[in-house]
């Protein structure tokens, strides 16, 4: 297959059935990391960058805004490069440092507030600023993911519609939800033509999304501290929260076990299927998305020395990355 541009290549097709996760039945994971913004937010921030061209909110040479600190921000500064449009990516001290290399590398422009909005958190200063911009640069055209229809629809279209075609009946599906954007897609798809399929979000413990108090939270991609506007809880058949260090030991066991080192999200998704298994009847065909891969968390969740200082030495097991000394 032959692309024009590199934001074109939406790996949409890629599934694994993972062998022997569950006993009785058939789990397939859809593969979203293998484009080159690396996750499923490639489509995300496709969907909302045409969406505003199409309303004529962004012109040729235009300028886009975003508050990110990660897997969107690379994939605006992807689609903004190859489509020749400016992008600002307005982010926290949190970022991580891959990120905001390849941010930059993209020749996006990275703003990173540095004060603590009232909640503790940097996300109401990040918003704050975005409004700063906007007063003075009217021009400017904020995609606001977590309330931008334009995201939730671009799954609707293309994650959903692809778990149909490719899976066919589909009993249980597991989605992450971060702004949502992924689950609400799912789920409005599915209710038109798979009502059958038991849908189950899968959130951090931590996360304030459905209603749950908030508590720290260290790996990106799951989670809020405020409820994304697109989020309506009654469209789930079923909520599951995952502690992190639960997730990260399923990381490194995928890893281990079956060659396939996922990003932090996959590893929440897992977990919770795990924790629910025994409610799958024997011979369901279960799908679960797998947001991006692993080469982000090497110095996460994939170090040593990182998860035992942050979540415990408990989590490593029989997992330990480093080498041995002779
Ligand atoms: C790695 C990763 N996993 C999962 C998600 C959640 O996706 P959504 O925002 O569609 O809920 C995100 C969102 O940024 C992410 O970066």
């Amino acid at each position: 297959m032959i692309y024009q541009r590199a934001c074109d290549i939406v790996t949409d097709e890629v599934f694994l059935e993972l062998d022997g996760f569950l006993p009785d039945s058939q789990l397939f994971l859809k593969l979203e990391g293998m484009n080159p913004a690396g996750s499923v937010k490639l489509k995300s921030a496709l969907g909302m960058v045409e969406d505003a061209e199409r309303k004529g909110r962004l012109l040729p040479g235009g300028r886009i805004v975003e508050s990110s600190s990660g897997s969107l921000g690379i994939a605006l500064a992807v689609i903004a490069a190859a489509r020749r449009y400016h992008f600002t990516c307005v982010t926290d001290p949190n970022i991580s440092p891959q990120s905001l290399v390849l941010i930059r590398s993209l020749g996006a422009e990275v703003v990173q507030v540095t004060r603590r909005d009232h909640n503790g958190g940097f996300l109401g200063t990040r918003i704050a600023h975005i409004h700063g911009m906007l007063d003075a640069d009217p021009a400017l055209v904020w995609l606001n993911q977590y309330a931008n229809p334009a995201n939730a629809e671009a799954h609707a279209r293309r994650t959903a519609t692809s778990i149909l075609k490719n899976i066919g009946e589909v009993d249980v599906l597991l989605v992450g939800a971060g702004t949502t954007g992924t689950l609400m897609g799912c789920t409005r798809h599915f209710r038109a033509f798979s009502p059958r399929t038991r849908i189950i979000a899968v959130d951090t413990t931590g996360s304030v999304t459905f209603g749950g108090p908030p508590a720290p939270r260290y790996i990106p991609g799951l989670g809020t501290s405020r409820r994304p506007e697109l989020c309506r809880p009654d469209r789930v058949d079923d909520i599951v929260l995952v502690d992190e260090p639960d997730a990260v030991r399923m990381c490194r066991r995928l890893a281990r076990e079956h060659g396939l080192p996922a990003g932090g999200s996959t590893g929440s998704v897992l977990a919770a299927l795990e924790a629910i298994a025994d409610q799958i009847p024997a011979g369901s065909r279960v799908v679960a998305v797998s947001p991006d891969m692993g080469d982000r968390y090497v110095q996460t969740i994939y170090d040593d020395m990182w998860v035992a200082e942050t979540l415990g030495t408990d989590v490593l097991d029989g997992s330990r990355t480093h080498p041995v000394a002779v």
